[in-house]
C-alpha cells in the first residue's frame, strides 16, 4: 500500500482546511509506514491517538465553518465525522485486548482504511463544499 500524497486535487479552502487535512495525511502516512513494525499495540495506538486528537480538533473547526457559510449537507456531513471518531475508538478499544497477537493484521486493515476514509472523505465530501468557501 501506497503513502497518501497531498496534490492539488485535494484542495478545499487555500488555507487552514487543507493545513489540518495536510497534517492527517503526514499522520496516517506514519501509520501506513509503521503498519508492519509495531512492536506492541500501544505503539499503534500511540499514532491513533495523535490522530484523534487532530480529527477532534479539524472536524469542530470544518463544522463551525460550515455552519458560518450556510452549508446544506451539514448535518450530514457531521455524522461522517461522529462515524470516524467511533470506528477509531473501536480499533483501539480492539487493539487494546489483542496483546500483540493480531497486531500486524489489525495495523495493515486499519492503514487501508484510515487511507480510504480520508481520500475519499475530501475528494467527495469536503470537495462539495468547496464552492461556498470560495465565495
Ligand atoms: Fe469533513
Amino acid at each position: 500500500m501506497e503513502m497518501i500524497t497531498w496534490s492539488n486535487d485535494l484542495v478545499i479552502d487555500n488555507g487552514l482546511i487543507d493545513n489540518q487535512h495536510k497534517m492527517a495525511i503526514y499522520i496516517i502516512n506514519r501509520f501506513i509506514e509503521m503498519r508492519r513494525h509495531f512492536r506492541s499495540p500501544a505503539q499503534a495506538i500511540e499514532i491513533l491517538d495523535t490522530l484523534k486528537t487532530l480529527t477532534k480538533y479539524h472536524f469542530t473547526y470544518e463544522e463551525e465553518v460550515q455552519r458560518k457559510i450556510n452549508y446544506p449537507l451539514c448535518d450530514q456531513h457531521s455524522k461522517m465525522h461522529v462515524k470516524l471518531n467511533k470506528q477509531l475508538d473501536q480499533i483501539i478499544a480492539k487493539l487494546k485486548i489483542t496483546k500483540g497477537e493480531n497486531l500486524t493484521e489489525i495495523s495493515m486493515e486499519t492503514g487501508k482504511y484510515l487511507k480510504r476514509w480520508l481520500v475519499n472523505h475530501i475528494l467527495v465530501h469536503d470537495m462539495e463544499m468547496k464552492p461556498l468557501y470560495s465565495k
